[in-house]
């Protein structure tokens, strides 16, 4: 088995970034994924590009998508130093979908499908460790002490964008640019359709299957 190059697509708070973790330690990839990058470099300046905001933050923060000279530029970084990869939260567009096309082949293309109601509930509820970047739910996945990582003992925090108006607006602005990239991928022998309402569990199984069966 070669390394896969493996593409997740779905609707924030679809679970791209617990299953990519599993992906990356189950098949030794890369995990790129563009929002953390981008939450890296929040503050980094991009006036000269001459944009409503001159900084990443300023579109994270209203839910917006980051202009695409910023993230393909991240994005052609980090596949040139990886052997196989997990993309997650990129393309977000056609223009990145065709950026993307021209640089690498992709193995598997898996979509998680999950209910609005879902995400909204899975969204507002997440609390992240702003140390090591472990994922919680006050609800769904619980740290041992509350408001405490597991992992490192940090407190938790709520990512600025998970706020319930924030979250609407990233449905929105996905239901519009990203919908489409969804359909620009459907008919490809790599694409796989994997419900991921059910537990992490429940949805690892389906995934590393699907993977499995494209890069034999
Ligand atoms: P980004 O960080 O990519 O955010 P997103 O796509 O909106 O996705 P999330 O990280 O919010 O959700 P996820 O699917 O990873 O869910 P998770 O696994 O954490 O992007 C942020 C911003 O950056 C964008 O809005 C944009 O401004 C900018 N940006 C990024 N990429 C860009 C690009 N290519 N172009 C332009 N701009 C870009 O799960 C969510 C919660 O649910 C967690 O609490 C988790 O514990 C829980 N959970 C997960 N799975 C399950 C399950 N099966 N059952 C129950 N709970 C679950």
């Amino acid at each position: 088995m070669s390394s896969p190059h493996v593409l997740l697509l779905g609707a924030p708070g679809a679970g791209k970034g617990t299953q990519s973790k599993r992906i990356a330690d189950r098949f030794g990839v890369d995990h790129i994924t563009t929002g953390d990058a981008l939450r890296n470099n929040k503050e980094m300046d991009i006036s000269e590009l001459g944009f409503e905001y001159d900084t990443p933050g300023g579109f994270m923060d209203a839910g917006e998508l980051v202009p695409d000279e910023v993230v393909n530029e991240i994005v052609v970084t980090a596949l040139g130093n990886a052997d196989g990869f997990v993309l997650d939260g990129y393309p977000r567009n056609i223009e990145q979908a065709e950026f993307l096309d021209d640089r690498t082949a992709l193995d598997a293309v898996v979509r998680l499908g999950v209910s609005d109601d879902k995400l909204i509930d899975r969204l507002t509820g997440r609390r992240v460790c702003p140390s090591c970047g472990v994922n919680y739910h006050v609800e769904f996945d619980q740290p041992e002490e509350t408001g405490i990582c597991d992992e490192c003992g940090t407190d938790l925090e709520q990512r600025e964008d998970d706020t319930e108006e924030t979250v609407r607006e990233r449905l929105r602005v996905f239901a519009e640019n990203t919908e489409p990239v969804i359909e620009y991928y459907r008919d490809s022998d790599a694409y796989v359709e994997i419900d991921g309402e059910g537990s992490p569990d429940e949805v690892w199984e389906q995934v590393e299957a699907a993977i499995e069966a494209r890069n034999p």
